[in-house]
C-alpha cells in the first residue's frame, strides 16, 4: 500500500548518476530552500528528513508530505530495493502481510543506515540531525532503525508502524523523539502493534507520543498536521 498524500512531480533532484550509484540507492535529495542570508557560504543545513515510502512506492511518494513538514528542512528520499511480486518496492522483505523475513530486515536496516550516513559526506548535512518520516513498510524499517542502529537518527515521525522486530538488547533512544500516529481502525499495523512498539521505545528510554486518529491504513490529513506541529513543538525546545 503506498501512501495517498502526494504524486504531483518531485522537485528536481541534484543528485548525479554517479552519486546515485555510489549510493547504492535509487534516491532524491532536495537541498533546503536557499537562505538569502547566506548567499555566498556553503549552507550547512540544520534538519534532514528521510523519507520511506510504503511498498508499492517510490522515492517521489513522500517528497511534497516532507516539504510541507518542515519546509526548511532538506530531504532525501531513497526507493526500497526489495521488489515484492517484481513490481512493488518495499523496503524488506515478508513472507505474508504483518509476517516479516527477520533477517532479511536486519540486513536491510544495516544498508539504509549505511546509506544515510554515507549521504550525509556526499551532500553534506548534518549527521547529528536526522529525523525519518515512514509510512507503513517506510515506517516499519525507521522503527528497525531506531532499534538496532539508534546513532542514525535523532528521531522519528511514524505513520501506521508496527513492531518490526524484538532486538535482544534495547538500544538506548533517550534524548530521541518520536512521534507516532496510528489508525484506530487499522486493521494491519493495530492497536496492539502500535501500543507495543511505543511501549519498546519507552523501555529504551525513547520520548514517545502516540497519537491516534479515527482512520484505518490510509494516511489522512490529521496525521500530517499533527506530525508537522509535533516537529514545531520539538524545534521550538
Ligand atoms: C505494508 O503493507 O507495507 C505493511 O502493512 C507493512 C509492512 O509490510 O512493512
Amino acid at each position: 500500500m503506498s501512501s495517498s498524500y502526494s504524486s504531483r512531480p518531485p522537485p528536481p533532484s541534484s543528485s548525479s548518476d554517479k552519486t546515485q550509484r555510489q549510493l547504492g540507492f535509487v534516491h532524491r535529495f532536495v537541498p533546503p530552500p536557499k537562505d538569502k542570508d547566506s548567499e555566498g557560504t556553503k549552507q550547512r543545513t540544520a534538519k534532514t528528513l528521510v523519507l520511506l515510502h510504503g511498498t508499492g512506492g517510490n522515492e517521489d511518494d513522500l517528497l511534497q508530505l516532507g516539504r510541507h513538514l518542515d519546509p526548511k528542512a532538506a530531504l532525501l528520499s531513497p526507493r526500497g530495493k526489495v521488489l515484492e511480486g517484481g513490481v512493488m518496492p518495499r523496503f524488506f522483505r515478508r513472507l505474508a502481510e504483518g509476517v516479516f523475513d527477520v533477517e532479511d530486515l536486519k540486513f536491510r536496516t544495516n544498508e539504509l543506515a549505511d546509506f544515510v550516513d554515507e549521504a550525509s559526506k556526499v551532500y553534506s548535512f548534518d549527521a547529528r540531525n536526522v529525523i525519518a518520516v515512514g509510512y507503513s513498510n517506510g515506517a516499519n524499517i525507521a522503527a528497525s532503525m531506531l532499534l538496532l542502529r539508534p546513532r542514525t537518527l535523532t528521531g522519528a515521525i511514524l505513520f501506521r508502524a508496527m513492531v518490526p522486530l524484538v532486538p535482544d538488547k534495547l538500544p538506548d533512544l533517550s534524548g530521541k523523539g518520536i512521534f507516532m500516529s496510528s489508525g484506530l481502525q487499522d486493521p494491519i499495523a493495530t492497536r496492539q502493534q502500535a501500543e507495543r512498539l511505543s511501549g519498546l521505545f519507552k523501555q529504551a528510554g525513547g520520548n514517545v507520543i502516540l497519537e491516534w486518529q479515527d482512520s484505518g491504513h490510509e494516511l489522512t490529513q490529521d496525521d500530517i498536521e499533527c506530525a508537522k506541529q509535533w516537529l514545531l513543538e520539538r524545534d521550538a525546545r
